[in-house]
């Protein structure tokens, strides 16, 4: 587990926006969030940090298309990616966005002290360059075939490959993206970074490097392979300037991950705290830094970027955490084809918790997510509707009918250790990055509500005598601490939901602000319970199938 002695920054990848958000990225941010809030329940002190990217081809080729310049595209999707992470309720003490001006000083900032310490260096390179647009072709404005796997890949990525970081001029047959021309080479001055120089320090960092093995795996096979430096510039207008040259910015995946030191500036800084606070997280090793990020990007957080935190002197990531991909219906991820399932649409159709417990329980963190609607259906009929939200509804109307309130008995012997058992459970899961088993815990918890509910029959002791009705609210107290129990422990799943169950069972503190102590804490016997209704619907499957 985390060092309790200190604060643990979480980050979640900051999206692109160039585009609006789908389930794709909501596989890597719900997890992130739901692992904040299981840590403020276990007691930890956590900033929770991510914000747009809005710089880089992706940006700009967008903006291009659509005949806008990129602030109108950044604007446009920023705001968009704000609303959808408010409505699945992504509570994020701070989201951010690359192009504010604590990010451009911070970036100048730290490219600066790498030239002084001599990572930098200024090469002869070759860059792809269209004879027809007459202008050359940074990254995603070439298109080609991977120098390592053949595939056809983008310029600076091979995304439908085998997902390798590719450096200008190593791109084969390569085509411009704008006009469709075969791109030549040509000689132009870049600005490097001397990644070579660090091999020795990455392979002991990666050696005690948190987090997933998928992650530290891939990114130690890559440092025994070959570790070539990293040019760093590109020629486009728009971006943070390479220090000293107005002809050309750094590259995206430069002042993208400098966006969660400023983000922590700019986040301690709107609190008021004193101006220089954000060091103690990124210099000084004040605080546990835990990444969390999709697979594709495992190279740029497992080794661009502890390279060039390192280079720089400052603090460097504790533990990366790396989700695997999303397919949909079997078929690979792709919004140009359109295999892609758009958050927007779903969460106007389904409550955003649905999406978040599906999630996070159709697959294990780091393997593929196959998404089909089959199985969110069943995911929601079987497990929300059946188990859970059936648990909740015959106990709550049963004792509302009945006591109106919470009845008076002991917190049974068996239903202490079902609880213990459960939060066992959901503690191992966070050590472990494995957000399914963790709500599979709490969800074996409600299963236990359940069998002991329907074993005990407490609607046969209702109708006895004294004893009988004693034992019946015994009964209901013990399952009643059960719900309170599973509606602590899957808050971080499924906020919105579990505040109102919180207020069915008539709590009168803040759901969001429990912290694991409140499992073993009975539930007060008195205590008003609230009308109960219905938390969870069936989905008609044949009427939203293929919708
Ligand atoms: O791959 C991407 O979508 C990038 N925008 C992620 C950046 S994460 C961080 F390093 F900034
Ligand atoms: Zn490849």
């Amino acid at each position: 587990m985390l060092p309790r002695d200190k604060p643990v920054l979480v980050t979640s990848a900051l999206p692109y926006v160039n585009g609006e958000c789908h389930i794709g990225h909501l596989r890597t941010y719900v997890p992130a969030d739901v692992y904040v809030r299981m840590l403020r329940k276990m007691g930890y002190n956590v900033i929770f940090i991510s914000g747009s990217d809005t710089h880089g081809t992706p940006i700009v080729l967008s903006a291009e298309s659509q005949g806008v310049t990129p602030d109108v595209v950044v604007e446009r999707y920023h705001e968009h990616f704000k609303r959808i992470f408010e409505a699945l309720n992504l509570d994020f003490d701070y989201y951010g966005r690359t192009d504010s001006p604590a990010n451009h000083r911070m970036t100048e900032e730290i490219v600066k002290r790498l030239i002084e310490g001599g990572y930098v260096y200024r090469k002869n390179t070759k860059q792809a360059y269209c004879e027809t647009c007459n202008r050359f072709l940074p990254d995603r404005y070439v298109e080609g075939i991977c120098p390592h796997c053949g595939a056809v890949a983008r310029g600076d990525e091979c995304d439908q490959g085998c997902g390798k970081h590719i450096e200008p001029g190593e791109i084969l047959e390569p085509r411009c993206k704008i006009c469709g021309s075969k791109a030549v080479f040509r000689e132009q001055e870049h600005f490097f970074f001397r990644l070579s120089a660090f091999a020795d320090f990455l392979s002991s960092y990666l050696d005690n490097l948190g987090g997933t093995l998928n992650a530290r795996n891939y990114a130690r096979e890559w440092v025994k392979r070959e570790l070539r430096d990293w040019c760093i510039t590109r020629n486009l207008e728009w971006g943070v300037k390479f220090p000293g040259r107005d002809d050309l910015v750094v590259y995206v995946w430069v002042d993208a991950p400098i966006g969660y030191i400023s983000f922590t500036e700019e986040l301690l800084r709107e609190r008021g705290v004193d101006g220089d606070e954000w060091a103690r997280y990124w210099k000084n090793n004040g605080a546990t830094i835990v990444h969390f990020i999709g697979t594709d990007i495992i190279y740029h957080h497992c080794i661009f970027w502890p390279a060039m935190l390192k280079g720089a002197d400052y603090s460097l990531p504790d533990a990366v955490v790396a989700s695997g991909m999303v397919k949909i219906e079997g078929k690979t991820f792709s919004k140009s084809r359109g295999i892609v399932v758009w958050a927007k649409e779903f969460i106007e159709r389904f409550h955003p918790d649905t999406l978040r417990y599906y999630l996070l329980t159709q697959s294990s963190h780091t393997k593929e997510l196959d998404f089909s609607w089959d199985s969110f259906f069943m995911r929601v009929n079987n497990e929300l509707v059946a188990i859970l939200g059936n648990l909740i509804y015959r106990v709550l109307t049963f004792t509302y009918k009945n006591f109106g309130v919470v009845p008076e008995g002991e917190i049974e012997e068996e239903v202490r250790t079902a609880i213990e058992t459960a939060r066992d459970g959901v503690l191992s899961a966070m050590a472990e990055y494995e957000f399914k088993k963790l709500v599979d815990a709490a969800m074996g918890l409600a299963d236990f509500g359940n069998s002991y509910f329907q074993r005990e029959e407490p609607w046969h002791l209702i109708k006895g005598d004294e004893n009988a009705r004693r034992r019946c609210g015994t009964i209901l107290k013990n399952v009643l601490q059960i719900l309170k129990s599973v509606c602590v422990l899957l808050e971080p799943v499924m906020p919105a939901k579990m505040a109102e169950l919180w207020y069915q069972l008539g709590m009168d503190t803040d759901v969001h602000d429990t912290k694991l102590e409140e499992l073993m804490k009975p539930i007060e016997s008195g205590q008003k319970l609230n009308k109960p209704k219905v938390l969870f619907r069936r989905i008609e499957v044949d009427k939203n199938r293929g919708v």
